[in-house]
């Protein structure tokens, strides 16, 4: 049986998170919401620039790991996971909330997207996930979750998504395959798609307020997300009780995906 004698449904757990900027980012309501639950928390910020806005929100969670990481700078993720390996000596939930794409190829077409461009988007936004499983594995030993961030415009055509679509089709992809190879060792994958939320990655979409307004009127729940509404969903999957579900892109978009 499942112990649900506590809140702490995650206490014990030890948690990896990537992808906070500020306090508007995805990451920071899973932060929240993993700390909530009771788990220890590894937060990484991006370079010196961003640290300072990263920094009294990895002091109010408490967190035990503080690192920089760039995935695209060689030897920065290693150096995360030899970290928490030398503190922890296991990894029970990682968060993968990352993305870019250079804004002349995130802003035109898709067919006008150089080569440089797309390429750099996969290597950030899903390379970079395949790479994080692949140096979780050895430290979920217990079994574990990992999770990444998409959107609905993977499989739809959302005006001004742009390239962002194909390269978030192929992490939801990657995350079915990453969850095939890893569930024999209790490791469960999860791609969360959450509605659009006013982010500073989402500040390089154009016409951004237009795609929120769209949000709201066609939810059949008529309201926008919040970062906590998409971190207490993330918390459920990181649960004990939760070990049966994997391989899924989970919506939480106030059921927007199932309108036509
Ligand atoms: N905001 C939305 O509407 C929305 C909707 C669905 C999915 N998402 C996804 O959620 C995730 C988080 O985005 P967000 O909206 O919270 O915005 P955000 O700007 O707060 O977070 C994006 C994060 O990516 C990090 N990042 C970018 N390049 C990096 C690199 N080279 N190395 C390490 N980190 C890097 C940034 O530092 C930042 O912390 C992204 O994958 C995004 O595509 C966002």
């Amino acid at each position: 049986m499942i112990d649900l004698s506590s809140l702490a449904l995650l206490k014990e757990k030890k948690a990896l998170v990537t992808g906070i900027a500020n306090e508007h980012s995805i990451a920071w309501g899973c932060a929240k919401a993993f700390r909530a639950f009771g788990a220890d928390l590894a937060v990484t910020y991006l370079n010196d620039k961003t640290k300072q806005y990263v920094t009294p929100l990895a002091e109010e969670m408490e967190a035990s790991i503080f690192m920089p990481l760039n995935v695209h700078n060689e030897g920065e993720l290693e150096a995360v996971f030899d970290a928490i390996e030398k503190k922890w000596g296991k990894l029970d939930i990682m968060l993968h909330s990352i993305a870019f794409a250079p804004k002349a190829d995130l802003q035109g077409r898709v067919v006008d997207c150089s080569k440089e461009g797309f390429l750099l988007a996969m290597e950030l936004s899903c390379w970079s996930f395949i790479r994080m499983a692949k140096l979780a594995e050895p430290l979920m030993k217990d079994g574990g979750s990992l999770f990444t961030m998409t959107y609905y415009g993977s499989h739809m055509v959302v005006e001004n998504y742009n390239i962002m679509g194909p390269v978030k089709a192929a992490l939801e992809s990657a995350t079915r395959y990453v969850a095939a190879e890893l569930g024999p060792k209790g490791i469960r994958v999860h791609a969360i798609s959450p509605g659009p939320l006013k982010t500073r990655a989402a500040s390089g979409i154009s016409d951004f307020d237009k795609l929120l307004h769209k949000a709201q009127m066609k939810a059949p729940s008529r309201s926008l997300v919040s970062i906590d509404d998409v971190g207490v969903a993330v918390a459920f999957l990181a649960m004990d009780g939760a070990k049966l579900i994997t391989g899924d892109t989970l919506y939480v978009d106030g059921g927007y995906h199932i309108m036509d």
